[in-house]
């Protein structure tokens, strides 16, 4: 027996020691932590339990059988975070570069199996070398393996990806999929060519930072939710995230007591809106007014900055936050905002997460580039979004709500439940200079008799009453009481159901 147990010691300190020595020691010096380490640092101390710390790949070819290393360069299993169930899989770039094999695939599969049918997070940690190329199509269906149980768990558990060193070719696919990703900087990269192949075919020189770097997904293209200084900080970020979400659609949104009182008026509000409509405010002052002691997890901060999108708590219990950013491009809708907040609203629909929506929209962005890139379509989801959502919506009209965009914006009209305005809402179909250019075109070159007609508009128009006076928004509120009356609709709306008509499913505009 104590041959067997010594045997079985020797057996796990050989897993628990993947590469080697040097290996890890070149890991460390770039900054990286193992992916030992790093699940340390993700779950709560000692809850971890691993599971096919003994697999191995099954590859007969390049003189493979002669090197294997046991768990083939992913750890896998599950642990908590702040005591919640979570499922892991953290690639090990000291095995074979983290390098995805047949065998390591079926290890990813089977937590995101037990994932699903428990209903926890799934936590990917990518630090890999693509497919195993020993390995060649086996490796690729391996791939296809984990996509497609990425789909399957959409909308069922939340995924959360952390790039922390190389993903690139279909590896970024496996992320691409799940609802976030957050990247670390100048350590993690993911692009679907290499800069060697870039050069090749277009004749482009760029580094693997500029290309595909931390700083390139989360302020260019999107692809990344946040990027973080390092391996500690982002594992550390992920943990509070976490704290956040349900653990699936089949939960409601976590909840837990509130030391900061609902009935907080905050007086500096009354005087946000600057007198001036043209002179922009931070939204993000409302949102961390509103929100419990002034905790909200922003995403894509550095992306798309004319909208605002994040996970706060009100009363205690998680709340998504869209809002409108008028320091940036007057908060115009555009294509990369429209994107950006259209995801997030079908991700809090998804996990059954209220949606608060905080507007000062003066329209959407004009000119060719963004409608030769199909702002039409890409405006269109966040609208589809709105739409669809059956979760509670509450809406809070701080400024302007024009055109198009006052109904894009959780409006009313896509069954915004309780929308609320202030007493500087501006609901029009455009600003009143633009509107009586318009109607007074004749006019045109009279500056006295616009000024006087611009005036009469604004009176007529620019403000809530015309809105409230039809139900389209149930109460003018005082901005002081904002966060008191958010939280008494969010709770009276806790029992709501809706159901949209039975379908297979949608066809959003992509
Ligand atoms: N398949 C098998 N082994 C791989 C691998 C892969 N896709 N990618 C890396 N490795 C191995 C390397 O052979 C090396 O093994 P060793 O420690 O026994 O020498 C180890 O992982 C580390 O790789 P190395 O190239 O030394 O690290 P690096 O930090 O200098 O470079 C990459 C990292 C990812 C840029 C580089 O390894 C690479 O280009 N890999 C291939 C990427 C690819 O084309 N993947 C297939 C298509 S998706």
């Amino acid at each position: 027996m104590q041959d067997i147990i010594a045997q079985l010691e020797t057996m796990r300190q050989g897993a628990r020691s993947g590469g080697g020595e040097k290996r890890v020691t070149a890991q460390h010096s770039r900054g990286k932590l193992t992916a030992r380490e790093r699940l340390e640092l993700l779950l709560d101390p000692g809850s971890f339990e691993e599971t096919d710390m003994f697999v191995e790949h099954r590859c007969i070819d390049f003189g493979m059988p002669d090197q294997k290393i046991p768990g083939d360069g992913v750890v896998t299993g599950q642990g908590t975070i702040n005591g919640r169930l979570v499922f892991v899989f953290a690639q090990d770039f000291t095995v074979f570069g983290g390098a995805l094999s047949e065998a390591h695939a079926e290890k990813i599969c089977k937590v995101m199996d037990r994932a699903v049918a428990v209903g926890a997070p799934v936590i990917g940690l990518n630090d890999s070398g693509g497919a195993r190329i020993q390995e060649g199509v086996a490796s690729l269906a391996g791939y296809a393996d984990v996509f497609l149980r990425n789909v399957m768990a959409s909308g069922v558990v939340p995924q959360l990806s952390l790039i922390m060193g190389p993903c690139a070719g279909g590896a970024v696919y496996s992320p691409a999929m799940t609802d976030f990703i957050f990247m670390v900087k100048d350590s993690s990269y993911m692009f679907v060519t290499g800069p060697e192949v870039v050069r090749t075919v277009t004749n482009e020189v760029v580094t693997a930072e500029e290309l595909g770097g931390a700083f390139t997904h989360a302020a260019r293209s999107g692809v990344a939710d946040v990027a973080f200084d390092n391996d500690a900080q982002a594992l550390d970020q992920a943990r509070r995230f976490i704290d956040f979400l349900p653990s699936s659609n089949r939960e409601p949104p976590p909840s837990r007591s509130c030391l900061d009182p609902v009935e907080r008026d905050d007086p500096s509000l009354d005087t946000l809106v600057p007198l001036n409509p043209n002179k922009p405010y931070d939204m993000m002052e409302l949102i961390e007014k509103i929100v419990d002691e002034s905790d909200f997890f922003e995403l894509q901060p550095d992306f798309a900055r004319n909208i605002v999108i994040g996970l706060g708590r009100i009363d205690g219990t998680t709340v998504g936050v869209v809002a409108n950013q008028p320091m940036v491009l007057a908060g115009c809708l555009d294509i990369d905002s429209s994107r950006k907040a259209a995801r997030f609203v079908r991700f809090c629909d998804c996990f059954n997460i209220p949606i608060l929506t905080l507007v000062d929209v003066p329209g959407f962005l004009p000119g060719t580039a963004q409608e030769y890139g199909g702002i039409i379509k890409h405006g269109a989801k966040l609208l589809y979004a709105y739409a669809e959502a059956t979760v509670p919506k509450v809406t809070v009209i701080t400024r302007k709500a024009y055109g198009g965009a006052y109904d894009v914006m959780s409006s009313k009209h896509l069954r915004g439940d309780v929308n609320f305005a202030w007493p500087t809402a501006e609901i029009a179909v455009m600003g009143a200079k633009g509107a009586v250019e318009i109607i007074f075109r004749a006019d045109i070159d009279d500056t006295a008799k616009i000024e006087a007609r611009t005036q009469d508009y604004k009176k007529r128009f620019a403000n809530p009453f015309v809105a409230a006076r039809r139900g389209f928004v149930d109460d003018v509120i005082m901005p002081h009481g904002t966060r008191r009356r958010v939280a008494q609709s969010l709770r009276w709306l806790r029992t709501k159901t809706l159901e949209n008509p039975k379908k297979k499913h949608g066809n959003v505009p992509l």
